[in-house]
C-alpha cells in the first residue's frame, strides 16, 4: 500500500512521549547467561546496553508516562482523545487490550481503543491507520502508541536473539494543522517469510511443542531488513515527489546498527541526518521509532520545518515508511 497524504487537508505530529524502564542491563551482563561478549555484540549490531521491564512491569505501565508526556507537549487532556491505538506485539495481556487499559488510566473515556500487531513496524503501521481515520473524519485527535516489553518474551539460553532486544515504549499526538505535515506512507507485508521472526503457539494455531520465546533466522531476516529498508525508503520519496536531498533527517527502525548502515549507504544519506540510538535502547520494537525520535529533536536535528523519513521493518514479515514535515 502506498499513498500521498490528502491534499489540503493537513495533520501532523503535536506532541511526543517516551519512556524506558529503569533497570540498564549490559552486554557483560547478558554473557553470564550465555556464550557472547562485549566486543561481539557491539561489532556485530552496535549495541551497548537495553533496558528491561521488571517482573510486575507491563507495556501499559512503560507507554503510561509516554502518553501523558506526549498529550502535555500537544496542550490537550486524555478527554479530548477520540481514538488511541497501541501498536505492540507484547501487550498486557490479549484482552483487554492495552489500548483499553491506557485509555481508562488515562481518563480517554471517549476514545475508540485498540491494540494492532505488525512486528517492529507497527509504529509506522499504526501513524498510517491514525492519519487515515483523521483525514477520513472519523477522528479528530488520536494518540498512538508503539511499545513493546521483548525482553518478556526471550530465551536467556539462545545468545543469537537474548542480544537484540530491549524495551521502551514512545506515544504520539495526530491532529489537524494548519501548515504542511505527512506527506504519505508505504506500507507492506511479506507472510511467506514470517518463519524467518515468529512466536509459534502464541495463538489459535495448535503446535506440539509450542515457543513461549522468539524464533529468528537472523541471517535472513537480516538480507529482508537491508533490501526493505532501501525499498520502502525510495518508494515513498517517489510517490510523493520528493528527492533523497530534501530528506533532513532519516529515522529507521533501530534493530542493528549494521542494518541501518548499509541502508544509509545504499539511499546515500550523510550519516550526520541519520538518527541511531541502537546503542543505548537495541532493538524496542515497535518503540523504537518514536524513541528516536525523541533523541534526533534533542539533539536538535529534528526542528520545526524538517523534512523527517521514518521506515520500520520486522516480523510479519512487513515493513513500512511515514514522511512528515516536522511541525512542533
Ligand atoms: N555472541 C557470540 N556469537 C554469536 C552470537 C552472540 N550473541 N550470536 C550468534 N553467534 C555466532 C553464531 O552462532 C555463529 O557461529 P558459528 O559460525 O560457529 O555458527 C557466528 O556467531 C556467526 O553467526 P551469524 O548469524 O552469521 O552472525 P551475523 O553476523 O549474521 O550476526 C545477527 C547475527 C546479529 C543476529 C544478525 O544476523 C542480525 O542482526 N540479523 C537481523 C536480526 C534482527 O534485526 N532482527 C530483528 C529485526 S525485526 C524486528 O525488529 C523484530
Amino acid at each position: 500500500m502506498i499513498g500521498k497524504a490528502r491534499a489540503g487537508f493537513e495533520v501532523s505530529i503535536t506532541g511526543l512521549g517516551v519512556n524506558v524502564p529503569e533497570r540498564i542491563v549490559t552486554n557483560d551482563e547478558l554473557a553470564q547467561h550465555v556464550d557472547t561478549n562485549d566486543e561481539w555484540i557491539r561489532e556485530r549490531t552496535g549495541i551497548r546496553e537495553r533496558r528491561m521491564a521488571g517482573q510486575n512491569e507491563a507495556l501499559s505501565d512503560i507507554a503510561l508516562p509516554a502518553c501523558r508526556d506526549a498529550l502535555a507537549q500537544a496542550g490537550l487532556d486524555a478527554k479530548d482523545i477520540d481514538l488511541l491505538i497501541v501498536a505492540t506485539v507484547t501487550p498486557d495481556m490479549m484482552f483487554p487490550s492495552t489500548g483499553a487499559i491506557l485509555a481508562d488510566l488515562l481518563g480517554a473515556h471517549d476514545a475508540a481503543a485498540y491494540d494492532m500487531t505488525a512486528g517492529c513496524t507497527g509504529f509506522v503501521y499504526a501513524l498510517a491507520q491514525a492519519y487515515g481515520m483523521i483525514a477520513g473524519g472519523l477522528s479528530k485527535k488520536a494518540l498512538v502508541v508503539g511499545g513493546d516489553l521483548l525482553s518478556k518474551l526471550l530465551d536467556w539460553g539462545d545468545r543469537s536473539t537474548l542480544v537484540l532486544f530491549g524495551d521502551g515504549a514512545g506515544a504520539v499526538v495526530l491532529e489537524p494543522v494548519d501548515e504542511q505535515g505527512f506527506l504519505g506512507f508505504e506500507l507492506g507485508a511479506d507472510g511467506g517469510g514470517g518463519e524467518h521472526l515468529w512466536l509459534p503457539g502464541s495463538g489459535s494455531r495448535h503446535f506440539d511443542e509450542p515457543e513461549k520465546a522468539i524464533k529468528m533466522n537472523g541471517r535472513e531476516v537480516f538480507k529482508f531488513a537491508t533490501r526493505v529498508l532501501v525499498q520502502s525508503a525510495e518508494d515513498i520519496l517517489s510517490r510523493c515527489e520528493v528527492t533523497k536531498e530534501d530528506v533532513d533527517v532519516y529515522v529507521p527502525h533501530q534493530a542493528n546498527v549494521r542494518i541501518i548502515d548499509h541502508a544509509t549507504k545504499k539511499l546515500g544519506f550523510p550519516s550526520d541526518k541519520v538518527v541511531v540510538n541502537v546503542e543505548r535502547y537495541g532493538n524496542t520494537s515497535s518503540g523504537s521509532i518514536p524513541l528516536a525520535l525523541r533523541d534526533g529533536i534533542d539533539d536538535g536535528r529534528i526542528r520545526t520545518g524538517s523534512l523527517v523519513l521514518m521506515t520500520g521493518m520486522g516480523a510479519g514479515l512487513t515493513w513500512g515508511s511515514a514522511l512528515l514535515r516536522w511541525t512542533l
